[in-house]
């Protein structure tokens, strides 16, 4: 009997054996067992790595970050952002307790974050900045990239609607007017005040020479030089001007405190170089010396104005008739203190030019070295002609003799 050819039956395939739907049925039963092993597991080794309280305290950065918020541009330094909110918490709603002092730019106040630093914040009046947020926010990145332990250091700033408000750190002692003009009763001796004088010209070197930018500070004075708690010195408010447009600053009448330290060529034309900076460096020298404002009308006209009187004690040989009567009785070296006066005499120069460069003033500051050159009649604002009006080109008397008309042998020598 022939036999029957074998006849092989092949299984049908996995796919032909199930119905379409139970297929996709079963995909997604075995997809959601795998995706529920691979959570399960990476629960297990995140709960294992990070502890609840870590947890916790992640939770309340990413809370606060807004408030906070880093960010980076190119190679310049990384700069906070605050938040508005955050400023007004700190300063308790900017109060009037708070408020530090109000400068040509808008009040200052101090705050304390939530992190326990304290800080001070500079509201920027809204009218005189006209500066756009992206603008804004270039200039806080160039000045945040400026640092030396002698400049305020910029923390971050705030840009909240028309608002711009800069953020710096607070400075317990904070600025040398109130010392220096008897505001507090704070004594500094002369080794503190020496200090002070060379950290400023430091600070001064760094900016003009030293910084990645040129950067002229334009407005040095006793109070936006700002003391640490070891009276060590910072600059504070340079590179401010670059938040307001190009403006004719140094006529304006809310300059007018300042014009005591302006070199003449830039309160009469306008001229600014680092040598404006160097001369009001001049002027707040003999004020640390002295213990008294550049321009006081109320003493006797001959000493209302302190370059002025302190050359004509110098012509007398009498400069040391200049120290502060304090200072006198705690007791100072003469040496150093006839130093800086020469040094401070050579920064009043009425010639831009004939002022040494702030790398040559630290120089003479610091080295026995005797490098001076014989200074000339310092020049100086006088106001004493129109007294009731704010002080303007025409009111500034005094004429700037050329060098070449200064005949420096015929000066007094300096005494020993
Ligand atoms: N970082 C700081 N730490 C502590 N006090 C500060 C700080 N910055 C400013 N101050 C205080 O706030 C006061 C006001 O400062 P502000 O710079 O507004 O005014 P100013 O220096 O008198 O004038 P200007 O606007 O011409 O600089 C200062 O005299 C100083 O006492
Ligand atoms: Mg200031």
């Amino acid at each position: 009997m022939p036999g029957r050819p074998l006849q092989v039956i092949s299984p049908a395939p996995f796919d032909q054996m199930m119905s379409p739907s139970s297929q996709s049925v079963l995909f997604f039963f075995l997809g959601g067992i795998i995706m529920f092993m691979i959570m399960l597991i990476l629960a297990l080794v995140f709960w294992r790595v990070i502890k609840p309280a870590d947890l916790k305290k992640l939770v309340k950065q990413a809370r606060r970050r807004p408030a906070n918020t880093d960010f980076f541009s190119g190679n310049l330094r990384t700069i906070s952002l605050f938040d508005f909110q955050t400023l007004k918490r700190a300063t308790k709603n900017f109060d009037p307790s708070n408020l530090l002092g109000r400068g040509g730019f808008g009040p200052v106040f101090r705050g304390k974050l939530d992190d326990g630093r304290m800080i001070a914040v500079k509201k920027l009046s809204l009218n005189k900045s006209q500066q756009g947020e992206p603008e804004f926010l270039a200039e806080v990145r160039m000045i945040t990239s400026i640092q030396h332990k002698n400049l305020v250091r910029l923390l971050g700033c705030c840009s909240d609607g028309p608002q711009r408000l800069l953020v710096y750190e607070y400075l317990k002692n904070r600025s040398l007017d109130l010392i220096i003009y008897g505001k507090n009763d704070h004594f500094l001796n002369w080794s503190t005040r020496y200090q002070i004088i060379i950290g400023v010209a430091r600070g001064l070197q760094y900016l003009h020479q030293d910084s990645p930018l040129r950067i002229i500070h334009r407005d040095i004075k006793a109070s936006n030089i700002l003391l640490d708690d070891k009276f060590q010195p910072r600059i504070g408010d340079f590179g401010l001007a670059r938040f307001f447009p190009e403006d004719e600053a140094y006529l304006s009448t809310t300059f007018a405190g300042t014009l005591g330290y302006s070199a003449p060529e830039y309160a009469i034309r306008g001229e600014l170089s680092e040598k404006a900076d160097i001369y009001s460096f001049g002027v707040l020298v003999i004020e640390i010396i002295s213990c008294r404002r550049n321009t006081d009308l109320n003493l006797p006209s001959e000493m209302q104005y302190l370059p002025e009187y302190a050359w004509k004690l110098y012509e007398k040989s009498k400069v040391l008739d200049l120290i502060d009567p304090r200072m006198r009785e705690d007791g100072f070296l003469e040496k150093d203190v006839l130093q800086a006066i020469h040094v401070a005499f050579l920064c009043l120069q009425p010639d831009p030019d004939l002022r040494p460069p702030m790398s040559h003033i630290v120089t003479m500051l610091t080295s026995s070295a005797d490098m001076f050159g014989a200074p000339v009649k310092p020049a100086f604002l006088d106001r004493k002609r129109n007294r009731d009006e704010n002080p303007s080109c025409d009111t500034i008397s005094e004429p700037f003799p050329s060098p070449l008309q200064s005949d420096s042998s015929s000066l007094p020598k300096q005494p020993n």
